[in-house]
């Protein structure tokens, strides 16, 4: 067996490949970012082809830093944005739309019309998901309605459909030539369309949508062998053993294993996700039930969710669209050239406002101006508004577990800024702690497979290679937090009611 362990994170803004140690540490990573495609406001497309083609880049970028060939590697671990919808022609190989984002609004009018009849919590009690444009369910239902032939092609049993993780499969595994069609329990608990409690889908709810199950793919658990490498990869015949949606990934890379544990990623969105164990936890205050990951046979584990649709690409929106900082890593410095947030505050309601509220009528809001404040203060504001938005859910998770968190593990790109998590764990008041290896979700996706193969004997070897990096202290007096999240709950209600 190799002694090194790919993961391919298929995520929002680019596809990495990373190859871990046994250790758990970072032998190399190959990176590529894709097209943000945008036709409309609300709508928000990938080009699948462009993925694909990335995705075996990255592969051969990372062996190649490494010097190392695919004799080296003992299995590959797949992580994905969630819910991101692909429907591609299995006789063809080719996507029939661009794949829509998790983060496109435009099956709005479908959510409505299946809320019609049962309102949004419908299917909640179980799938744990209020109906949302977020979900996968009604971008597969546009797709059907609204791309010429796809809804004979797919009552004729020829299209698939798959989150990222499923359509990476299927071309690693050969595509047209034998390419595996799965999805594992974490990635298929995100679609609208997977019973938490048989993991299995729901003939009821795939009526109600009128999507064929023919174009589904067959449900895994997150670690076993799905599969091998096609003779189309550098990898070729390497086992593909894992498969979990990246924040599960990040989750189970955190080794947040048990019942009562916690991660919050720091990506394009914010993800808090709270182990319940084999329990499945309905919220009561705007949390979403899903799966947490399941080791092959052993049983599945469920979580609590919190998603925030934008945080880190507030900061990417601020690059892109205003110009108003040359890359990510310079708001740090922008908004500590201010003491404060000069009375701003930034509601980044960009796709509707996701946990804990779920309104798809909010848009975003920069409320408190006068003519003090500048540059700094609205950068400020915007990174005040990544750690609003995380207490909020946070205050969810303990109000729905009964047991408030004591700390909170963080990762993901935008936890490399330290004037970012100081204001966090002011905000939260409670320490927040960042690992040695802040890149969680590939390492989780490494773990997964890893297991599965016998590379890593089981969970204890896993723990065993979670270090903690850094550490920030709560430091602020309550009057000032207080203030703070008054001021926030009121730029939320001013985002309110804008979609009419
Ligand atoms: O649910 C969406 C989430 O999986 C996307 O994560 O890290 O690609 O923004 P990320």
């Amino acid at each position: 067996m190799g002694d090194y362990v790919i993961a391919i994170d298929q995520g929002t803004t680019s596809s990495r490949a990373i190859i871990f140690d046994k250790a758990g540490s970072i032998i190399s990573t190959g990176q590529l970012e894709h097209e943000q495609i945008f036709p409309q406001a609300g709508w928000v497309e990938h080009d699948p082809k462009q993925i694909w083609d990335n995705v075996r880049e990255v592969i051969g970028q990372a062996l190649s830093k490494a010097n190392l060939t695919r004799h080296d590697i003992a299995t590959v671990g797949i992580t994905n944005q969630r819910e991101t919808a692909v429907v591609w022609d299995k006789n063809t190989g080719e996507a029939v739309y661009n794949a829509i984002v998790w983060q496109d609004t435009r099956t709005q009018p479908i959510v409505d019309r299946l809320a019609a009849d049962g309102g949004v919590e419908r299917f909640k009690q179980k799938v744990g998901l209020p109906l949302a444009t977020y979900f996968s369910g009604t971008k597969i239902v546009w797709i059907l309605e609204n791309v010429e032939g796809a809804r004979e092609k797919a009552e004729a049993g020829d299209l698939l459909f798959g989150t990222t993780d499923s359509w990476v499969l299927w071309n690693l595994t050969g595509g047209i030539d034998g390419g595996v069609h799965v999805t594992d329990v974490t990635n298929a608990s995100r679609t609208m369309f997977m019973d938490l409690e048989t993991l299995d889908w729901d003939d009821e709810i795939l009526a109600a949508f009128n999507v064929p199950k023919s174009m589904l793919p067959t449900i895994k658990s997150s670690s076993e062998v799905y599969g091998t490498v096609g003779q189309n990869s550098l990898l070729r015949e390497v086992p593909v053993a894992g498969i979990l949606g990246d924040q599960q990934a990040a989750t189970f890379g955190q080794a947040a294993f048990d019942q009562g544990e916690a991660k919050n990623t720091y990506g394009t969105g914010n993800f808090l996700i709270f182990n319940t164990g084999t329990e499945i936890i309905h919220s009561k205050n705007g949390l979403l039930t899903t799966v947490g990951y399941k080791l092959g046979n052993a049983p599945v584990h469920y979580a609590l969710e919190g998603s925030i649709a934008v945080t880190g690409s507030l900061v990417q929106w601020l690059r892109d669209n205003l110009g108003m900082i040359g890359s990510a890593e310079e708001i740090e410095t922008l908004a500590a050239s201010v003491d404060d947030n000069g009375g701003a505050y930034f509601v980044p309601a960009f796709s509707g406002l996701f946990a804990p509220y779920w309104r798809a009528d909010a848009r975003g809001a920069l409320v408190g101006l006068t003519r003090f404040v500048n540059k700094g203060h609205i950068a400020r504001a915007a990174l005040e508004a990544i750690a609003f938005q995380t207490r909020e859910v946070l205050d969810a998770v303990n109000a729905d577990s009964g047991v408030p968190l004591t700390e909170l593990k963080v990762d993901g790109g935008a936890t490399a800024n330290n004037l970012l998590l100081q204001f966090q764990a002011d905000i939260l008041n409670v320490p927040v702690v960042r690992p040695v290896v802040a890149e969680t979700t590939a390492l989780g996706a490494a773990y997964a497979a890893g297991l599965a193969v016998g590379f890593w004997n089981g969970l204890d070897d896993l723990r065993a290679n979670w270090q903690e990096d850094a550490r920030w202290e709560p430091n602020m007096d309550s009057a000032e937090r207080d203030r703070l999240l008054r001021n926030w709950k009121k730029a939320v209600t001013k985002t309110l009611d804008w979609v009419d």
